[in-house]
């Protein structure tokens, strides 16, 4: 690994999206960090307000499909959704707060398709206020679903998509070697030429 990077501090003014014209601070400001305070707490009142944040997203044919369960670092339920995770999001044990994001996915498949879609703009608008909150949100698709199902007697037709590790920043001196090396990377994202279909705008 490059000595370098792994001296360098990282913080969430390092990974600022580049972008051509200014957005929104908070959007420009998100990224997915790996490091994590072990003793960073998450306040009921901020989790209150990430889950407002989801509450008061989009949600097709207003049928609000997306449902959570929460834990908070060190009650029942974020020990089981810790123990859920796939060993490569192992770093999220030391989040604050993991929160499971299931959708309703109804009785055929035009419902299923956009209850994902509905969960997804959840998952935006929640990451986004913990960014506006000074917090950091990694939504993670690595976990034991059926165990998820099993775990919190979930309603058949309630599918897991996607647990959300939520906390304040950690250091990055203090992190595994690989945390380090995978946060270090630049942050890319393909030119707007390549998204926009009959770009330029
Ligand atoms: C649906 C979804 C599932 C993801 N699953 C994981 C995961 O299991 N583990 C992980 O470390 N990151 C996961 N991520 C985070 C992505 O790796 C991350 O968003 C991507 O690398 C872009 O980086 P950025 O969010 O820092 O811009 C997931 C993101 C999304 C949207």
């Amino acid at each position: 690994m490059d000595e370098h990077l792994a001296r360098r501090p990282l913080g969430p003014r390092d990974r600022l999206a580049r972008t051509s014209v200014p957005i929104h601070p908070p959007i420009a400001a998100r990224w997915s960090p790996r490091a994590f305070d072990p003793s960073a707490v998450v306040s009921r009142h901020d989790l209150t307000a990430l889950v407002e944040a989801a509450r008061w997203s989009a949600t097709w044919g207003h049928r609000e499909p997306v449902r959570y369960v929460v834990g908070i670092r060190v009650d029942e339920t974020f020990t089981t959704l810790a123990g859920l995770l796939k060993r490569g999001n192992s770093y999220a044990r030391a989040a604050g707060a993991l929160i499971l994001v299931c959708a309703d996915e109804g009785e055929d498949e035009r419902t299923a398709r956009y209850a994902a879609v509905d969960a997804g703009a959840a998952i935006a608008a929640l990451s986004i206020e913990a960014v506006s909150r000074g917090l950091i949100a990694h939504p993670m698709a690595g976990f034991d679903t059926d165990g998820a199902r099993r775990a919190f007697d979930l309603p058949a037709g309630l599918r897991p998509l996607a647990v959300i590790a939520v906390g304040s920043l950690g250091d990055y001196a203090q992190a595994d070697a690989a945390v380090v090396e995978r946060d270090s990377r630049p942050r890319e994202r393909l030119p707007l030429d390549r998204l926009v279909l009959n770009w330029p705008l």
